[in-house]
């Protein structure tokens, strides 16, 4: 893992300040505003969401705390010099360890955003990530899982992996569907889920 260069810590700097001032002046695909203006409210708004885990930190997510902080809102970042861009709450490792560095149903919501392809590779990564989050998550709890259907991105077809029979489709209200496709440049899209419970998912 690489240390910050000057020009990127500058760059970070910078945006922690601006946003401060409410001024953002980042570029944002269609796929981070819809995680930014549909998503993040409705996690906001709901009362049964309050233990969140964002996984995949960098420069441009440096202010999610900020944003939930009237949640307990937690961080895990697998590089550990970008646990700057973390919550108090941050966890450095891989989302593969999730099963054992959390308690059983401690979260109500995980947020796994363009991991899946940048570093989480491997289908037993993400069968092990996908166990952990169901360990961790709530009976309910939601899992908001984004990814880049690229081939630079798409390592294999992420739905092929059994682990996702702990998890059911879950109709996100604000989006009216249990996935949205949000950008058509980079193909990114958002898929809801639901945990089941453990005896059901195992
Ligand atoms: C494209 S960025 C996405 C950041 C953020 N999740 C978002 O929605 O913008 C991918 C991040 O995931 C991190 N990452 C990759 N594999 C990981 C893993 N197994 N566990 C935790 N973080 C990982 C990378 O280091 C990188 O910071």
């Amino acid at each position: 893992m690489t240390k910050l260069l000057p020009r990127a810590k500058v760059r970070a700097d910078l945006h922690r300040l601006l946003m401060r001032f409410g001024i953002d002046t980042r570029k944002k695909r269609l796929d981070r505003v819809v995680l930014e203006q549909v998503i993040f409210p409705e996690l906001q708004r709901d009362t049964r969401m309050h233990s969140i885990l964002f996984v995949g930190c960098a420069w441009y997510t440096l202010h999610y705390p900020w944003v939930f902080r009237d949640k307990d809102f937690r961080t895990m970042e697998i590089d550990p010099d970008a646990a700057c861009f973390g919550a108090d709450k941050h966890l450095v490792g891989s989302c593969e360890s999730l099963g054992t560095l959390l308690s059983r149903g401690e979260l109500d919501c995980v947020i796994l955003n363009g991991v899946f392809g940048f570093g989480l590779n491997t289908p037993d990564g993400l069968n092990r990530t996908l166990q952990g989050i169901h360990h961790a998550l709530r009976a309910g709890g939601l899992l908001i899982f984004g990814w880049n259907d690229l081939p630079a991105h798409a390592p294999f077809p992420p739905f092929s992996v059994e682990g996702w029979h702990c998890f059911e489709p879950y109709r996100f209200p604000p989006l009216k569907g249990e996935s949205h496709a949000s950008d058509l440049i980079n193909r990114h899209s958002f898929h809801f889920f639901l945990n089941r419970p453990s005896s059901i998912g195992k």
